[in-house]
């Protein structure tokens, strides 16, 4: 089993964020017995039925897994009742909001602003809900599985599969690549700007994804592939696989991201770069002159974190694209620290770099990835101590996260990745990037060899 730790992280030092220490409430109690839209409603594809539609008892608002079908059928109550998801509209007002509200100098309450509700709440055209989706509920089931218009009906019927509905309009969360790009909407951003640096110097939280902790991290409301009954039909659920995958697609949208915010109009944006270029004090000027730039004396420094974890990737299924990607990484680098490169210039460069990446998934998904590979790819992370040495707290976030998924993956089938004296060395990591003090690279390169010794 994998070690659950937790997902968030302030900016080190710059955000005290006291709400994201808040406990999880219950949700308020809800009438979960809503029955199927009657045949004369008739709701369209593409059209959106609200958290309701999916609460029967009968459906997924079951009090008590059950195993008459090949779900749980309580899916409903464990979103209401644990997922944050439910809370991602209501976060929307509390005092963090109102700062961030404030500092952006935003015209409208953050719970009307489209540029906040685009990731924090399940904003439908009218026209598209075939019932009220009441923007109260955060991210309900449509919010990922796909508006349930063309499916809801059909999908209890004896004889219906996943794919019909799919061809319906769900979201085939089955699909590894789907469920990554699902995710990063919201956790990375899929128009617009994400979180920006305006956003961040409002007080938002930087945000920080990988998806094997982040599906851990929410409460599971499917059943593990492995007791599933109908298995046949189900692609390879190999953890590690699901990790390289969300490499590789966190990459290549984190390219595109650039790309729209090079085009944005609001360029450059210091989100792309080191934080600590900028946010520093002088006195400690010594250190980084000692250090050296990686680019020239006096440039802020573009975060290597989107490359930090994916170079190991590239070495592992892709060694002939390595050399090439990581020259293009290097000159988009340069691209955007020397701040008034054209935009233009920055947009082509990333979105090229975003493309490159299609062959690297298809080797992921064409390698077959055994618990000796697992294991190379993770001590090829932990054993990158020359590059972390000079890289930032994002890139160390991306290493953290990444031993706990595949020590997690190699715990699944050898219980010598689970011991304590393992999972000592992992709290340490991730201890050194909570935010709780300055981030020392050194000493997160020290409780990395500390990490390798407990694996010996
Ligand atoms: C690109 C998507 C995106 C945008 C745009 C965005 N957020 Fe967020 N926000 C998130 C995500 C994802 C988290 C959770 C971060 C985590 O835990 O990893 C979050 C967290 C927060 C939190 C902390 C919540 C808590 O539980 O403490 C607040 C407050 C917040 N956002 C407010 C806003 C406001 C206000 C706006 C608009 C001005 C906004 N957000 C825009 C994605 C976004
Ligand atoms: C934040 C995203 C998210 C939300 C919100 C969400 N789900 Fe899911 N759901 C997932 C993921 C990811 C899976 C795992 C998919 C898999 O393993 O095939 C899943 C799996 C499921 C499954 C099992 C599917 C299968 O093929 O075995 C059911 C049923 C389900 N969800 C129903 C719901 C219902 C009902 C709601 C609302 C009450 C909901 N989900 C809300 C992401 C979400
Ligand atoms: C439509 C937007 C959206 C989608 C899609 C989405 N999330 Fe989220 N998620 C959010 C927001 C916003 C928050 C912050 C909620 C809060 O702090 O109250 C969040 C919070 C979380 C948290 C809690 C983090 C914490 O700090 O405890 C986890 C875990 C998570 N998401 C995982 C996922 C996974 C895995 C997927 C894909 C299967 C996913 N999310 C899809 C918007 C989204
Ligand atoms: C190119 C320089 C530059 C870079 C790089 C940069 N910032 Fe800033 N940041 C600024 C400036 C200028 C301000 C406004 C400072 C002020 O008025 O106090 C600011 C303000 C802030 C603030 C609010 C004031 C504070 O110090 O708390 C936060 C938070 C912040 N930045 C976070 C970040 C994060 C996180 C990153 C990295 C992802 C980052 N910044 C990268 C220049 C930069």
């Amino acid at each position: 089993m994998m070690h659950n730790r937790r997902v968030r992280w302030g900016v080190a030092a710059m955000v005290a964020c006291a709400a994201a220490l808040a406990s999880m409430g219950l949700g308020p109690a809800r009438a979960a017995d809503n029955p199927a839209p009657s045949a004369n409603e008739k709701p369209r594809p593409g059209q959106y039925l609200g958290a309701p539609s999916c609460a029967s008892s009968h459906c997924h608002g079951s009090a008590q897994p059950r195993t008459a079908y090949d779900v749980r059928q309580n899916e409903y109550l464990i979103w209401l009742k644990q997922d944050k998801h439910t809370k991602t509209y209501s976060v929307l007002s509390n005092a963090l909001s109102k700062r961030i509200a404030k500092n952006m100098k935003l015209k409208r309450p953050p719970q009307e602003e489209a540029r906040c509700l685009d990731c924090h709440g399940l904003a439908v055209a009218e026209e598209l809900q075939a019932r009220p989706v009441d923007l109260a509920d955060g991210i309900s089931c449509e919010g990922c599985h796909g508006p349930a218009g063309g499916w809801l009906a059909g999908h209890t019927e004896e004889g219906w599969t996943h794919q019909r509905s799919v061809e319906a309009g769900m979201t085939d969360l089955r699909d590894l690549v789907t469920r990554t790009e699902v995710c990063l909407g919201c956790h990375l951003g899929k128009t617009g700007t994400g979180v920006d640096h305006e956003l961040l110097a409002a007080g938002h939280p930087d945000l920080v994804f990988e998806l094997v902790n982040f599906s851990a991290a929410m409460p599971a409301h499917w059943t593990p592939v492995s007791r599933k009954k109908a298995r046949a039909d189900r692609p390879d659920r190999n953890t590690a696989r699901a990790w390289a995958v969300g490499q590789v697609v966190q990459f290549r949208e984190s390219m595109h991201l650039t790309a729209r915010r090079a085009q944005s109009g609001r360029w450059p944006d210091f989100a792309e770069m080191e934080c600590t270029s900028c946010h520093h004090a002088l006195n400690g000027g010594k250190e980084r002159q000692l250090r050296g730039y990686s680019l020239a004396a006096g440039l802020p420094g573009t975060s290597p974190a989107r490359v930090a974890v994916f170079r190991h990737v590239l070495d592992t299924f892709s060694p002939d694209d390595r050399g090439p990607l990581l020259v293009s990484v290097d000159r988009l680098a340069a691209s955007i620290s020397r701040l008034f490169t054209p935009h233009e210039t920055v947009a082509v460069q990333a979105n090229v770099l975003g493309d490159e990446t299609r062959g690297v998934l298809d080797r992921v998904g064409s390698t077959e990835i055994d618990d000796a590979l697992t294991r190379v790819m993770l001590l090829r992370v932990a054993g990158d101590g020359v590059f972390l040495n000079r890289a930032d707290l994002r890139s160390a976030k991306q290493v953290a996260l990444a031993i706990n998924a595949l020590a997690g993956a190699l715990a699944e089938h050898d219980p010598k990745w689970a011991r304590p004296e393992v999972a000592k060395t992992i709290d340490a990591l991730y201890d050194d990037v909570s935010g709780k003090g300055d981030y020392d690279p050194q000493r997160f390169v020290k409780h990395l060899a500390a990490f390798r010794r407990s694996v010996k």
